[in-house]
């Protein structure tokens, strides 16, 4: 029990002297169950994000927004690849994640339970979305975990894109004609609280988070995070004529901040429970890309096991 402490103990301190652990390194089991948990959630949130926006790919307005918005949707394939390769580091495999993902026992953002209606949604999902997005994951480049942060390092180059793209096509539409305006505005009203719960419960209603701030997985409060994306979104807002849905949000010179209304955690949840407009479409989706992938992973296994056996003849000769 007492090395079992000391342990922990050195862990705690290698952490606190801005060290990052890495694949090999001792590390307290709840610590790793609390990564493989958010990093796969984290992977299949990239991956089926790509739904909502691959819905657009055919029906985006230009050959210029087309090529933009498929760059994008391939961007957050890797973004889902490279997060799969750090859970892995953690000794799961990719397998089993995707078992976990498809039967409904991990979770991925919520937000993407909700459906693109216009292509303002489109805009509207990567200015808020992606924006959020950052707005987590500027933090978690310097997670303490190695594989996690390097991986987030890449991916944040690549989310200040998607967020560039999306406000792009917002502030096209909201300087257009009136019924593209309109259209802008009521994008922005459907995904404005989404994003926001984006960052998850408030702190007091999150169990895990003291941990994992003890930990340096998290280095920010979801509750700062979400004030800071407010702060950070109301004027880009303002700047293009667009409301935002909230009539308590007001600014604090007190605070020097945005004081905001009380956000639905009711539908929260029940989105979370898998109630939302689009759960089962996306894993009915994801679920049938997946089999009609078997005889890829198959070709690659076969390949692979050639190769090794063809290694093996040689070194035996
Ligand atoms: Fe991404
Ligand atoms: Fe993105």
């Amino acid at each position: 029990m007492t090395s079992e402490l000391s342990l922990e103990e050195r862990f705690q301190n290698y952490v606190d002297g801005e060290n990052k652990i890495e694949p090999k390194d001792w590390m307290p089991e709840k610590y790793r169950k609390t990564l493989i948990r958010q990093i796969s959630q984290h992977a299949h949130s990239e991956v089926i994000g790509m739904q909502p926006e691959g819905n657009w790919i055919t029906r985006a307005p230009s050959l210029r927004s087309k090529l933009i918005l498929l760059a994008k949707v391939q961007d957050e394939a890797g973004h889902g690849l490279y997060l799969y390769s750090a859970a892995e580091t953690l000794g799961i495999d990719r397998q089993e994640m995707i078992e976990q993902l498809q039967t409904g026992k991990a979770k991925y953002s919520s937000i993407f339970n909700y459906p693109t209606l216009t292509w303002a949604d489109i805009g509207a999902v990567g200015w808020l979305v992606d924006g959020a997005a950052i707005q987590n994951q500027v933090m978690l480049t310097r997670t303490s975990y190695g594989p996690y942060s390097r991986a987030m390092v890449k991916i944040c180059k690549e989310e200040s894109f998607h967020q560039r793209q999306g406000y792009e096509i917002i502030m096209k539409m909201a300087r257009g004609t009136k019924e593209q305006k309109a259209m802008a505005q009521d994008a922005l009203n459907r995904w404005w609280w989404p994003s926001l719960m984006m960052f998850g419960p408030s702190d007091d209603d999150s169990p895990n988070s003291a941990q994992s701030m003890k930990w340096k997985i998290k280095r920010k409060s979801n509750d700062t995070l979400r004030q800071e994306f407010i702060d950070k979104t109301v004027p880009q807002a303002e700047f293009i004529g667009l409301t935002i849905p909230d009539p308590d949000l007001k600014w604090n010179e007190e605070r020097n901040s945005y004081d905001f209304g009380e956000m639905n955690w009711d539908e929260f949840y029940n989105v979370i429970k898998g109630n939302g407009p689009c759960n089962k479409q996306r894993i009915a989706h994801h679920v049938k890309a997946h089999e009609e992938g078997a005889w890829v992973r198959e070709a690659a296994n076969a390949y692979a096991e050639k190769q090794r056996k063809r290694k093996e003849a040689n070194s035996a000769a």
